[in-house]
């Protein structure tokens, strides 16, 4: 890795690590308030396999929404063009587990971001696989090179004795008859599947073939096509922070996802990916603090895709 990186994130590190956090973190998931407040680590690994981390990059924290690029990257991979009939492609302008637009589009969810699409593509990926919740631990694992990844049960308990409003949007999609297996099934799935736990270096090397063309770094080994990638990309920028998308596009510059666990990955294709995690969220849901640095970062070192 070119030398200038390291600086520039431990430069915009140490620069955003004393600032007042205004966030607040996610308590509508018991076990996520549990979390230490201040923790905060970035990771950013390169296309030419070097990395760089500092702060608490090494330490495992829950990826939730992060990890619906990783089944919509499943889904795509398997079922291909299909999927778009039943999840659109178009930014919601609305919260992550908004019921709002169910009702206009007919039970087509506007993205596979929000709440609603992701439970959408987990109904999908149970239509098509046989054992969906295995293999796609089973897809995770090989991406991220962590052999022994399993969910948390601890956190997908958590959200199962809470997630309400998730109950509801399955219940109202299944109404609209977009969701075809049982409702019980498709959250099951859906809440494993948000409570994967990696931590920042994990995560900067797992979402390395979004700017490798759809390929592992370490190994080649073909994930998706470049296209395929292309798109998921685009969809990250314009739909990975919810109503917040297009200030992230304009302050970052960079395709995204977060979660309400605190993580927040980037993509810069070609160049580096960059996971970044501080759990206090602000009021859209995203990472305080993990926003503040990503701007630094492409702020300072003018790399952008703009
Ligand atoms: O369904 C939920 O509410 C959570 N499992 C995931 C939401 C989330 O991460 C939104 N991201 N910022």
């Amino acid at each position: 890795m070119q030398s200038n990186y390291k600086n520039i994130i431990e430069n915009a590190y140490n620069l955003t690590k004393p600032l007042k956090d205004l966030g607040k973190l996610a308590t509508y998931i018991p076990e996520l308030a549990n979390v230490n407040p201040n923790k905060f680590g970035v990771h950013m690994t390169h296309i030419d396999g070097t990395h760089y981390g500092i702060g608490d990059n090494q330490e495992k924290f829950s990826i939730q929404s992060i990890a619906k690029v990783l089944s919509l990257t499943l889904a795509v991979k398997f079922i291909g063009e299909k999927i778009w009939t039943r999840v659109d492609v178009e930014p919601s302008g609305t919260k992550f587990d908004s019921l709002l637009l169910l009702e206009t589009y007919n039970g087509i969810p506007r993205n596979p971001f929000v709440n609603s699409g992701a439970i959408v593509i987990c109904d999908i990926l149970l239509t098509h696989l046989e054992h969906a919740r295995e293999e796609f631990l089973e897809f995770v694992r090989d991406l991220s090179d962590i052999p022994d990844l399993t969910y948390s049960d601890n956190i997908a308990d958590s959200e199962k004795a809470t997630g309400f409003r998730n109950v509801a949007l399955c219940n109202f999609i299944k109404s609209l008859g977009n969701i075809k297996n049982k409702p019980e099934d498709v959250l099951d799935f859906y809440f494993d599947m948000c409570s994967l736990e990696m931590n920042c270096q994990q995560l900067s090397h797992t979402f390395a073939f979004l700017i490798n063309g759809g390929r592992k770094l370490n190994n080649g080994k073909k994930i998706i096509s470049r296209s395929q990638a292309k798109r998921i990309n685009a969809l990250m920028l314009t739909c990975g922070f919810y109503d917040e998308s297009g200030e992230f596009a304009f302050k970052v510059g960079l395709p995204g996802k977060s979660g309400v666990g605190g993580g927040i990955v980037a993509v810069y294709p070609n160049n580096f990916t960059i996971a970044v995690w501080s759990p206090k969220l602000n009021p859209n849901g995203n990472s305080f603090k993990g926003m503040k640095l990503l701007e630094d970062i492409t702020t300072h070192s003018e790399m952008s895709i703009f």
